[in-house]
């Protein structure tokens, strides 16, 4: 008689390239929502159950609810990003169940989209191709459209991790003076070698031309730049938004751009997503907005979700996943 061990069940969350999808299928029973917006809450809720491990996009609000939804059998959420504030993970940690996600491959991909975004917001890049698709390039204009130096300018950098640290070495090439908020890392060694200074949040406020945030979104950074943080900022600063909408106070934003409190922002990231069209930042000219595409290079988004499928199929193996946002369970539970 052959024996026939069932393979484990998982539920992936969104689409995903066909060779992964192979990959996966190989070992996993897949159960794929096969589309690119996410799964409705109530299908998300009715095809978790009984599953054995989760692929999950940011854009999926991964809760008790789902996790008990799922039942005990759930043994792994594999995130396919490198923020997982969209999941619980103190539940997950409650249950055992091992969060993992996806550092290190985007780093220098979101980085640069950081720095793209200052650029097109320093020197109005946005602006000047509406202008021009409008008809409105007459002549050569000596005050038409000008921006903001970014060589020899000050940046800003609130959270001084991986992705902080890629823009701070971008920034070197522009000659930047660099300043760094980052409570945790008060004598960084890479701020020492490449001459960046930590400042505390006021003084990086006052102090910046361009602001750029690389700060996960938790209780403490939930609006951390809200209507006093942008009051105290230069009329001429840009602030760069590419970390989570929530950092944010978009309402006072759009108040301080309105009235000239600070000169532009670029967000590649909004509260809530995606921005509602009817939203009144999006009447004003000195804003750059992308749909969350910082990490979005075809190298990239297939490392990640490489990275990703590991993570499931680690968790599944109850092994250890190499990316673990909750490493505790293994402490807890074995
Ligand atoms: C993107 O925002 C990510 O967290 O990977």
């Amino acid at each position: 008689m052959i024996m026939t061990t069932a393979k484990p069940r998982v539920f992936i969350t969104r689409l995903i390239p066909d060779e992964k999808l192979a990959i996966a299928s190989q070992f996993c029973e897949v159960d794929l929502w096969a589309q690119d917006e996410p799964p409705p809450r109530e299908t998300l809720l009715e095809r978790v159950r009984g599953i054995d491990g989760l692929f999950s996009l940011l854009t999926d609000k991964i809760d008790r609810e789902v996790m008990e939804a799922a039942g005990p059998g759930l043994k792994v959420i594999s995130n396919c990003a490198v923020g997982f504030d969209n999941i619980d993970v103190t539940e997950a940690t409650r249950r055992g169940i091992p969060v993992g996600n996806t550092p290190g491959v985007l780093t220098d991909t979101t980085a640069d989209f950081a720095f793209a975004l200052l650029m097109a917001a320093a020197r109005r890049v946005v602006e000047a191709d509406g202008f021009v698709r409008r008809g409105w390039w007459k002549t050569w204009g000596l005050t038409q459209l000008l921006g903001q130096d970014i060589a020899g300018a000050t940046l800003g950098i609130l959270g001084f991790g991986r992705i902080g640290k890629g823009v701070a070495q971008r920034a070197l090439g522009f000659r930047m003076h660099i300043l760094y908020y980052d409570p945790l890392c008060q004598d960084d060694p890479y701020a020492a070698q490449i001459g960046a200074h930590c400042v505390d949040l006021d003084t990086l406020l006052r102090e910046a031309d361009f602001i750029s945030l690389h700060v996960p979104l938790y209780k403490d950074t939930y609006h951390l730049i809200d209507e006093a943080a942008l009051r105290k900022m230069k009329p001429t600063a840009i602030l760069v938004n590419t970390a989570r909408g929530g950092v944010v106070d978009l309402e006072a934003l759009y108040q301080a751009l309105k009235e000239g409190v600070i000169a532009g922002a670029a967000l590649d990231v909004s509260e809530p997503e995606p921005i509602p069209l009817e939203h009144p930042l999006l009447t004003l000219e000195n804003v750059v907005i992308a749909p969350h595409i910082a990490s979005a290079s075809v190298a990239t988004r297939y490392r990640m979700i490489q990275i990703a499928l590991d993570n499931l199929m680690l968790g599944l193996n109850g092994e250890q996943l190499k990316y673990c946002v909750n490493p505790q369970v293994y402490e807890e539970f074995g």
